[in-house]
């Protein structure tokens, strides 16, 4: 048993003359002219305990500890001299003048100091989880993310949502990752895949009779990794039977709204709602971040007549467009930037950037600065200026070519400007992107569902058979400060229109019957209308603490290579389990 009378952070000047026990690590060591002052830290915060050399066997013992002992000391509250107050600490008005000090622990010498986390190597501190955790930084992390999930939590069981947990053992579901496989033993050459979310099981459970599910699910994608991806991550799934994507969009929008105001008191205010054609028109992506004001123009039409190859031929293309980003008082840029900007640009394909410095509008081309505009007849230029609305001081970037190049390069290039001139209007913009379209050609050349197999076309099924590109959807997107956070749509739960979605995927009718046959058999059965959406819970943490990187608020992430540091995952296994796993490993120095 261990005796805390009271917790570091929470002394103050009311504990003064009160004799306390307090427990947790050295924090920071000081020592001052024959005096020794620990920062002793515990979950609430620090507090300063003062060893004196009168008290000659304490001192004795206080002198042997280093950083992040864990102690438990007793001592008196005394109010700090005039002069030493530490207006930093929520106890800098006190310290405790220890009578007894016992070492429940001691500590190797650090890897790294936990308070100067900056020149830390993330290696270290991913193979050192355990210290790293210590850090103030991530303690708040982490602690904010159990009370968004409280939160969370909290809201869907008010309005009505029942939390069902669905297996991890399963068969693949569709996201369009590989899956992590698990082999079974009493099975010999099959495998569970572990789920990429649970989309099947959710709807299984609208056809079940639950008509409002909830779950925190962990789900598991095999995917090129990024700061905003892991292998392993958390969704807040959600599925209703009987509601329209309105009923799903605006529970979301609510409960978002509630928990930002419970956790971080922030108040998101709007959260306008923009086709997905419009996201693409006007910022080249529809994972747009609104807190930029920047907008891309199409400017497509001027160019059909011009004599500007490297506009007319994109002008005169249907996969092809011009946009224009208009930069308000960017006419100051510098060459060195343009050129900066023309590399970065050139790193999505696009083969320039052609701009126009506006020096004064008024007087039409004389007023213009360009390496393009001897190419452009006047004509254009007075209308181009007149549709872009320029003003003295601006300057248009241009972007033209195949849609994708300049769309990925313009939405990239947009970020960047407003970060380099410091743009952004406010600190939170949340939206939703709606309408998508049921499928794209991926690069791959091959039809893919822009969301997944699963999602409604709003069209018939003889309309969806005619021209699938066409199909729109119900699907949703919500976007903040763009990152898509999550996403969803009406499902399918009519039977033939999920058969003609899998025929229009190449997927025959075998092959949907192994993969998915008990989701078309529960749609035979009486499964009500449904829709749902998921949220990335990783990310919405990341994005609420201001993290550059998802595994600051995952207690115990994955590298960039999918391993775990600390454990040493993944590992070996021992010839045994192979064997009764059935599983022969190849030799991995042969050439494959
Ligand atoms: P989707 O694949 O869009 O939809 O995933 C929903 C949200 O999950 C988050 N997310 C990730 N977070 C961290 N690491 C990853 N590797 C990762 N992959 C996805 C994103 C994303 O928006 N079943 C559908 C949802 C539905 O239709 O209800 C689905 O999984 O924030
Ligand atoms: P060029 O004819 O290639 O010398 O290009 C003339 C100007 O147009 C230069 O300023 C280029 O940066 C720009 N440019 C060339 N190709 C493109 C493109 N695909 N999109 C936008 N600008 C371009």
């Amino acid at each position: 048993m261990i005796f805390r009378t009271h917790y570091c952070g929470l002394i103050d000047k009311q504990d003064a003359g009160q004799e306390v026990a307090i427990v947790g690590w050295i924090h920071r060591r000081r020592d001052h002219g024959g005096v020794i002052f620990f920062d002793m830290r515990d979950e609430t915060g620090l507090v300063q305990v003062v060893y004196n050399p009168d008290n000659k066997e304490t001192f004795a013992l206080a002198e042997s500890c280093r950083a992040e002992f864990v102690l438990l000391s007793k001592g008196i509250v005394r109010e700090r001299p005039e002069g030493t107050i530490n207006p930093d600490l929520a106890s800098g008005e006190i310290e405790i003048i220890a009578s007894e000090l016992t070492i429940l622990n001691t500590s190797l010498a650090l890897p790294f100091q936990l308070d100067e986390h900056a020149s830390v190597g993330e290696e270290t501190r991913l193979k050192y989880r355990f210290l790293d955790l210590r850090r103030e930084a991530m303690q708040s992390n982490i602690r904010l993310r159990a009370k968004v999930s409280h939160s969370l939590r909290n809201v869907l069981n008010e309005e009505g949502f029942l939390e069902i947990e669905t297996p991890l053992l399963t068969k693949a579901t569709p996201e369009g990752a590989r899956d992590y496989l698990v082999p079974s033993r009493t099975y010999p050459g099959s495998f569970f895949a572990l789920p990429q979310s649970p989309q099947l099981f959710k709807q299984t459970l609208m056809a079940s009779g639950f008509e409002k599910y909830y779950q925190f699910a962990r789900c598991f994608r095999d995917e090129d990794l990024r700061a905003d991806r892991q292998p392993e991550f958390t969704q807040i799934d959600i599925e209703s039977a009987f509601v329209d994507a309105n009923d799903i969009i605006n529970t979301v929008t609510r409960m978002i709204s509630k928990v930002f105001k419970e956790t971080l008191e922030v108040d998101l205010e709007d959260f306008p709602h923009l086709t997905y054609a419009e996201a693409i028109e006007k910022y080249g992506t529809d994972k747009p971040d609104l807190r930029n004001p920047l907008e891309l123009v199409e400017v497509k039409d001027l160019f059909i007549n011009s004599d500007f190859k490297v506009f007319s031929e994109p002008a005169n293309s249907d996969d092809s467009r011009i946009a224009a980003l208009c930069i308000p008082m960017g006419g100051s840029l510098s060459r060195k930037k343009i050129d900066d900007y023309t590399d970065f640009v050139g790193t999505f394909g696009a083969k320039g950037l052609a701009y126009i410095k506006v020096d004064d509008p008024s007087k039409g081309k004389d007023g213009l600065q360009s390496p393009i505009i001897k190419f452009i007849d006047e004509s254009i230029i007075e209308k181009l200026l007149v549709s872009l609305d320029v003003k003295e001081g601006d300057i248009v970037f241009f972007g033209a070519g195949k849609r994708k190049v300049v769309n990925d390069s313009l939405s990239a290039l947009r970020d960047l400007v407003a970060q380099d001139l410091d743009l952004l209007t406010s600190e939170w913009a949340p939206c939703w992107i709606v309408d998508f379209p049921m499928f794209e050609i991926a690069s791959s050349g091959l039809i893919t569902p822009l969301h997944h197999p699963f999602t409604a076309p709003r069209c018939s099924i003889k309309e969806l058979i005619k021209d699938p590109l066409l199909a729109l959807t119900d699907a949703y997107d919500i976007v903040l400060n763009g990152t898509e956070l999550g996403g969803g749509s009406v499902r399918i739960h009519d039977h033939e229109m999920q058969s003609a979605v899998l025929k229009i995927l190449n997927i025959n009718q075998d092959e949907a019957e192994e993969k998915f046959g008990f989701l078309i058999l529960a749609l035979k059965h009486g499964c009500p209308p449904h829709a749902g959406l998921a949220i990335g819970f990783d990310r919405l943490i990341m994005l609420m603490t201001k993290s550059d990187s998802i595994r600051d608020v995952i207690a115990f992430p994955k590298t960039q290579t999918a391993s775990c540091l600390m454990t040493n995952a993944p590992g070996p296994a021992s010839s045994e389990q192979l064997d009764e796993l059935h599983l022969k490993i190849q030799d991995l120095n042969k050439e494959t």
